[in-house]
């Protein structure tokens, strides 16, 4: 086991087991352009991630400043997803029922475009949402909605505190992992969440990316993968307690957690998931090391199928620009001497290059006449609502998928 002088951010133990991925570019920093200059300056580090054996948090230890990761240059707009869409919708009618229209208001830090708070802003439900990127407050503001461009930390809870009071409900979904200083958030939420509101966290989850060997969730911006364990240790140390979980197939395994500062009874489905997690080990070690030995397999696999597929001579593209890609494909050494380009439906991706491997990005409307041999299936975790729509489409090619195996199917 090799230890580290990297401290966990959750517990303040030392971090175990270092996995170093080399040099990395920012995941979601697409290039506008490809030439000498860009490629020069493009900005890498050396990307490590570890584990913490006394709190099961997984995290990157060197993680880049974050106004390189937001700032107005944000590639990343959660609306492309019709079926995250309708997931979010769900989640909001649910919230609704706990809210009194007249008095509440609900607070969402990483409100992206909008896609959530959208259905409060239509209904006229009180909302504030909260993002570090200028671009997506933008985007969010045209579809209605209240938005704010800051970090959220100590300092903004106090300014929304004095403008707009406590909050009674606070939600976070696929953000929390993306913040380095997660105590001076969980700092920022005791002093804003009111005495009987919930917070509402929902992000990648531990046992799911063990399990399917997704190590392509972490990346330069998605610093951390949670677990019950590594909340209820956070949380607790703000006297703000997990009381129930619900599970989700989104994004390869999600969880969403309910947190509280009243001592509620804690739910069967809670204890049920901090027994699953014991039972598959998260505080061991060997946990981890397999589950690193299973992405480097799963890495070396993509990338001599690629090589045998492209001396065969044939078209090789991708099918969504995701930031997680970005840690395969980098790491793996597949770049655009392999992969012909990569389509993708979000507007501001169109035309620009995947960081550090430089693989076009082309709008996915010229999918089905380009008809390329084979499409790598970068978002796996929209795989139902894509191939649907390309069958739809009438596309061929043959789909290729990675994790949890290299997998291909003939679909169309
Ligand atoms: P994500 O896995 O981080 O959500 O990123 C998914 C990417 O795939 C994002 O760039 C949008 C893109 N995408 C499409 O191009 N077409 C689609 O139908 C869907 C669902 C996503
Ligand atoms: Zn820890």
């Amino acid at each position: 086991m090799n230890k580290s002088d990297c401290l966990c951010r959750v517990c303040s133990s030392t971090i175990s087991d270092i996995f170093d991925f080399g040099n990395m570019p920012i995941a979601n920093n697409l290039m506008p352009v490809i030439n000498d200059t860009y490629t020069k300056n493009e900005y890498k580090y050396n990307m490590k991630i570890g584990v913490c054996i006394n709190c099961s948090s997984l995290q990157i230890v060197n993680v880049p400043e974050k106004e390189l990761m937001f700032n107005n240059q944000y590639a990343y707009f959660a609306s492309q997803s019709e079926f995250m869409k309708s997931h979010f919708e769900k989640l909001g009618n649910k919230v609704m029922q706990l809210m009194d229209k007249e008095k509440d208001y609900i607070l969402e830090i990483g409100s992206n475009d909008g896609i959530f708070l959208k259905y409060f802003a239509d209904k006229q439900y009180k909302h504030l949402g909260v993002d570090a990127s200028e671009n997506v407050v933008e985007t969010a503001k045209k579809n209605g909605v209240n938005a704010l461009c800051s970090f959220f930390d100590e300092e903004t809870s106090i300014e929304i505190n004095n403008k707009y009071g406590k909050a009674k409900i606070i939600v976070i979904t696929n953000t929390m992992h993306h913040i380095e200083n997660c105590q001076e958030v969980a700092k920022g939420i005791n002093n804003i969440l009111a005495e009987d509101g919930t917070l509402i966290i929902e992000d990648p989850y531990l046992l799911d990316m063990y399990k399917i060997g997704s190590i392509e969730q972490v990346y330069a911006e998605h610093n951390f993968i949670w677990s019950l364990h590594s909340y209820k240790t956070l949380f607790e140390k703000h006297s703000i307690k997990l009381f129930d979980v619900e599970h989700f197939d989104t994004h390869g395994g999600s969880m969403r957690y309910y947190f509280s500062k009243q001592n509620l009874n804690k739910t069967s489905t809670m204890q049920e998931y901090i027994n699953l997690e014991l039972n598959n080990k998260i505080f061991d070690i060997n946990t981890f090391i397999k589950f690193q030995e299973n992405c480097i397999n799963i890495s070396k696999e993509l990338y001599n199928f690629v090589v045998s597929k492209s001396k065969e001579g044939k078209i090789i593209a991708g099918y969504g620009a995701t930031a997680k890609s970005a840690t395969t494909l980098n790491y793996s050494n597949i770049d655009k001497n392999l992969i012909s380009c990569i389509y993708d439906s979000t507007p501001f991706k169109i035309g620009k290059y995947t960081p550090g491997t430089h693989i076009e990005i082309k709008d996915a409307k010229l999918f089905t006449k380009d008809s390329p041999d084979y499409t790598i299936l970068f978002a796996w975790n929209h795989k139902k609502e894509i191939i649907e729509k390309e069958k739809n489409n009438k596309s061929k090619t043959i789909w290729v998928e990675y994790i949890p195996e290299l997998k291909l199917t003939y679909e169309n």
